[in-house]
């Protein structure tokens, strides 16, 4: 959609690739806030921005906000842009836990405006494609998942973030950070559910720069998806050597696939008679991942190209077209039900089930 205007509220790298994606997704962007005048300017200057006076005059000459600043600071921006009767695209995390995401979620209804989350992988034509081996019915009634989210960013203890700030990013860390566009793109590529999981975290380094750390370096989980398959899930941010490395398989009683984030042009189709390796062409590929193939077989895309199609499927929807597979607040939403649910059985010990959208999650099962 073209003419839209997009404020960035934030100036670190998602402020960076929002203003990338809003541009390449044809919106003009108006301009950027971030915590203090000095850091609007330093983070506007070398995308060619307007650094604004503040988030209020911001939002005041936007069509869509584009919520970029550390977790514990969306509701605030996301109330701000509402109260305006904006557009919002929040970053994930949507909120700090399940209560307060679905409040958003709430007045974004009230609001009648469109409201999304960058759950970015979902974009990439493969993901598109594995959906489909899925829905198709191609690999048979699921049996079993597998996935991870790799990154090795945090492993030396000197390193350090606002996101190992609790009161800045959440009560998770890892999990919040990635875990949560792990269990969206399983959710969304199985067309299933989380019920039920088991969790346990680790701190890796018991203080980073003096401070005390309270939140997890890693997370490992058993999942039961609504179709009553088991599912295993590693998250970490202290794995060496992993920089995005974000895995999902799903192998059924037909077959399995098996996506790598790294590798995004490609998909993996597992059967016991041969094995194959597709590579992105839409000559071949079902109908949503050609619509998101926007460069010919053999160009690599990547992540900015997922992000611009997630910027480009929210302004479409502005617009009033359906785009499908769009992440929206309720998504949110479901991303923190999980990641509730996740500390509420690691610090229990014990199942839990992972309560419904909107819900609170910490009802305790017994242990199978
Ligand atoms: N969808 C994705 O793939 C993806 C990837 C990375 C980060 N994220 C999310 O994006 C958000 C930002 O992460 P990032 O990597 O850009 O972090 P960052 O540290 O690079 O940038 C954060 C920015 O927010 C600014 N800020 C702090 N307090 C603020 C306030 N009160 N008002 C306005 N700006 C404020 C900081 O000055 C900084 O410029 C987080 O919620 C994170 O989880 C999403």
């Amino acid at each position: 959609m073209q003419n839209l205007k997009v404020g960035i509220i934030g100036g670190g790298f998602m402020a960076r690739t929002h203003t990338a994606a809003a541009r390449a997704a044809g919106a003009e962007v108006v301009g950027l806030a971030s915590s203090s005048p000095e850091r609007s300017a330093a983070a506007a200057a070398p995308l060619g921005l307007e650094p604004a006076a503040g988030v209020e005059e911001l939002i005041s000459r936007s069509d869509v906000v584009h919520v970029c600043s550390p977790n514990a600071r969306h509701g605030e921006h996301v109330r701000a842009a509402l109260q305006a009767g904006r557009h919002v695209v929040c970053e994930k995390p949507l909120a700090v836990d399940a209560e307060e995401a679905a409040a958003l979620t709430a007045l974004a209804e009230e609001a009648g405006v469109v409201a999304s989350v960058p759950f970015v992988y979902r974009f990439h034509p493969m993901v598109r494609q594995a959906r489909e081996e899925t829905a198709s019915g191609r690999i048979g009634r699921l049996l079993t998942v597998r996935g991870a989210y790799l990154q090795d960013w945090l492993l030396d203890a000197g390193e350090s973030n606002w996101r190992v700030d609790p009161q800045v990013s959440g009560r998770s860390r890892a999990f919040g950070d990635i875990g949560s566009h792990l269990v969206d793109l399983l959710e969304f590529v199985s067309g299933e559910r989380i019920v039920r999981l088991s969790a346990a975290t680790t701190i890796a380094h018991p203080r980073r720069g003096g401070v005390e750390v309270v939140t997890e370096d890693a997370a490992a989980l058993t999942v039961e998806l609504s179709g009553g398959a088991l599912g295993s899930l590693m998250v970490s941010q202290v794995n060496a050597g992993r920089k995005n490395q974000l895995t999902l398989e799903l192998a059924g009683a037909d077959g399995s696939v098996f996506f790598d984030q790294e590798h995004p042009d490609e998909l993996w189709l597992g059967r016991t008679d041969g094995s194959v390796t597709i590579s992105r062409d839409p000559a071949t590929m079902g109908q949503d991942a050609s619509r998101l193939s926007v460069v010919p077989s053999g160009h690599p895309m990547g992540y900015l190209d997922a992000f611009t199609a997630f910027a480009r499927d929210t302004y479409a929807r502005i617009g009033g077209e359906h785009p499908p597979g769009l992440p929206t607040f309720a998504d949110g939403v479901r991303a923190n039900c999980i990641i509730d649910a996740v500390l509420a059985s690691a610090e229990s010990g014990a199942w839990v089930d992972v309560a419904p959208v909107g819900e609170p999650a910490g009802v305790t099962v017994p242990v199978p």
